[in-house]
């Protein structure tokens, strides 16, 4: 068995977002352990400049490789969009690296779709990546998008189940641009936090689509092509950093994850 085996997953987002990631790596893949990255001195990603982004994302990139990350997982849309194809061409060679944007594109591809909607952050929805993907990949889909920027400071907030989530929520969802749609796309990975509002507001009647999942398969395919699979053999404990410390990352981390007991520190890399 190859040493790297035993290494972590290295997952990084502007915040709380990259943890509905985290959490499906963990239902999918138990013996893998992870090293989280949370750049919330810098949320939301999505009003940032994409030369912004790439400089958090450099920095994240080197600190999750000094914590021994075998892979780099991208759980922000906002930057795949932005700093992927930068930190494959700077990184490639050393690390292995997956965006959260590709493997939903290839997901929604196989479904035949004629009209499907994506909502994101301004950064991501301007950035084009999904409507290039689509091009490329999903030929006879009319993909619409609409940038959704309050919904990132609403959940960070802590405005999720309640009456001003809900206003938000119909607010956007209902733009005449998303009209006829049969699946939504949550091109934002802390969206699958108020997954279930949006669908409330479709009456379960689309397909909402949701990164974590599909990601998380990708990600094992890819480690067991390149056998990098943890067989369980030596269990690390997951550690999770941010930027600044928030009362809420550390309330929706131990949501997620079992038992509540996590290790969290504060990584301040800026300074
Ligand atoms: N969760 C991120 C995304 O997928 C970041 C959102 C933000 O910080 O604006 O885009």
């Amino acid at each position: 068995m190859n040493s790297l085996n035993n290494k972590p997953v290295g997952v990084f987002d502007s915040g709380v977002g990259g943890l509905t990631v985290a959490h499906a790596i963990k239902q999918i893949m138990p013996d893998e352990s992870l090293v989280y990255f949370g750049d919330t001195a810098h949320l939301p990603y999505g009003d940032k400049s994409e030369g912004a982004i790439i400089n958090y994302s450099r920095k994240i990139t080197d600190f999750l490789i000094g914590h021994g990350a075998k892979l780099i997982l991208i759980a922000c849309n906002s930057a795949s969009a932005s700093a992927y194809s930068v930190l494959k061409n700077e990184y490639g060679e050393q690390v292995l690296l997956l965006d959260v944007i590709s493997p939903v594109i290839d997901y929604v591809a196989t479904k035949k779709y004629s009209r499907v909607g994506v909502i994101g952050t301004k950064r991501t929805i301007t950035s084009g990546t999904y409507e290039m993907g689509f091009k490329e990949k999903s030929r006879g889909t009319e993909l619409v998008s609409l940038a959704t920027p309050l919904l990132v400071p609403m959940i960070e907030e802590g405005f999720i189940f309640d009456d001003i989530s809900n206003a938000i929520i119909r607010t956007y969802l209902s733009d005449k641009k998303l009209e006829g749609i049969q699946a939504l796309v949550l091109g934002c990975t802390h969206y699958p936090l108020i997954r279930n509002q949006i669908s409330k507001f479709y009456n379960f009647d689309i397909e909402v689509v949701d990164s974590a999942r599909i990601v998380a398969l990708e990600l094992k395919e890819m480690l067991g092509k390149n056998k990098l699979l943890n067989k369980g053999e030596i269990k690390t404990e997951d550690k999770f950093f941010v930027s600044d410390y928030t009362t809420y990352f550390e309330k929706i981390a131990r949501m997620f994850f079992e038992g509540g007991d996590i290790n969290l520190e504060v990584a301040d890399i800026w300074n």
